[in-house]
């Protein structure tokens, strides 16, 4: 894999005025910003192409694309954080290139090697540093977002892969998803979707498909009027375990058995229709370095309904650390109920401490000795 590429020394010039580093209180949403332009790379002939740089933020493709007509399009997201050195540094960028190729092989589409997925984003990031928001403690002025786009550029009308794809890398700069900020994250209400299967049993949820978001899209709009800013889904087959909410990971901390210096256990759901999050794994991995127990297993919502978790986060790039407040759910057709996580207000402890160790290493502010930031 390519380490060699140069480090980011960006000039803090000409910076948009709201990520102008006198703004003391900058607040991004999770929104889409213009930048300079993106990173294009075509496969044609049995092998990816030379880098393109276009500038601004359209594309041309044939009206008969298998991405448009058929669906054959994986995307990734991952962040770019300003250190206090004022470099630029990306979070993990091999972990979503591996989990890239594997969303490629599901849907017939060329895998994009390692090399060239770093570089890419190295590239997009780099010809857009004026848009990384400016350092703050653990990432608070937020990050720039980075979204790698694989898809079948090709046109064929016959449902097959075609001769032609494209790989392209565009970024803006970003707030969370939910309003984590740094170390402070306010917990969200979440709405259990039941009359929707986000996943079949054996199907592709594991995959990041652009398909499997969208049919979520008016489920989710639904469940945000009647107040619920996070939906989650339980297993296909029988509804009883639960998979991972539409946007991100579950995450539980199990409640405390009262055993006096009892160390907590990381619950995470097992399955095998659930997409693997790099935030997840790397939570996983500080839970671990802090002599935490992780139980990776089936979790039955059961569990969460009589109080087995005393602590539930919702994690991904987009929602970073989002604490659940409460979960609600249909029992029966006509009867809705609330389930009350910890104290069914704030963000737990151990939430907490996982967002701090965290957003500390993506920021710079605490030592990166598992080598998670790049260039390395
Ligand atoms: C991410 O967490 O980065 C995602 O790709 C989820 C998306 C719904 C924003």
């Amino acid at each position: 894999l390519t380490r060699s590429l140069p480090a980011y020394c960006p000039p803090l010039r000409e910076l948009p005025p709201f990520l102008r580093p006198s703004r003391r209180r900058i607040q991004l949403a999770f929104g889409l910003t213009e930048t300079n332009g993106y990173v294009k790379y075509v496969w044609k002939d049995g092998a990816w192409g030379q880098q393109e740089w276009v500038a601004g933020s359209q594309i041309q493709i044939p009206v008969g694309s298998v991405a448009l007509n058929y669906g054959a399009s994986c995307f990734e997201g991952l962040k770019a954080f300003r250190q206090p050195d004022g470099q630029v540094k990306l979070f993990r960028p091999d972990e979503n290139a591996k989990r890239m190729c594997h969303s490629a092989s599901i849907v017939s589409m060329p895998d994009v090697p390692e090399d060239l997925f770093y570089e890419a984003c190295h590239t997009a990031v780099g010809k857009n540093l004026e848009f990384v928001p400016p350092y703050a403690p653990h990432g608070a002025s937020g990050s720039m977002y980075v979204r790698p786009l694989l898809f079948a550029s090709g046109a064929e009308l016959v449902p097959m892969a075609p001769k032609e794809f494209m790989f392209l890398v565009w970024v803006t700069p970003t707030g969370s998803l939910y309003g984590t900020s740094g170390g402070k994250a306010p917990a969200v209400d979440a709405f259990v979707i039941e009359e929707f299967d986000r996943a079949a049993p054996r199907g592709v949820g594991h995959a990041k498909l652009a398909g499997n978001y969208a049919p979520v899209f008016r489920h989710q709009a639904k469940a945000k009027k009647e107040g619920y800013a996070i939906t989650l889904h339980l297993d296909s087959k029988h509804r009883t375990h639960i998979d991972e909410f539409s946007t991100s990971n579950f995450i539980g901390i199990k409640k405390p058995s009262g055993v006096a210096d009892e160390k907590p256990t990381l619950v995470v759901p097992a399955s095998e229709s659930i997409l693997k999050s790099v935030t997840t794994k790397s939570l996983i991995g500080i839970a671990e370095s802090f002599g935490w127990t992780i139980e990776r297993r089936p979790v039955p919502f059961q569990e969460v309904l009589e109080g087995g978790l005393s602590e539930v986060m919702a994690c991904g790039t987009a929602a970073a650390i989002t604490p659940i407040k409460t979960i609600s759910y249909h029992l029966s057709a006509d009867k809705l109920d609330k389930v009350a996580i910890g104290d069914g207000e704030n963000a737990g402890p151990r939430t907490l401490e996982l967002l701090a160790e965290l957003t500390g290493i993506q920021a710079g502010d605490r030592k990166d000795e598992r080598g998670w930031t790049w260039p390395k």
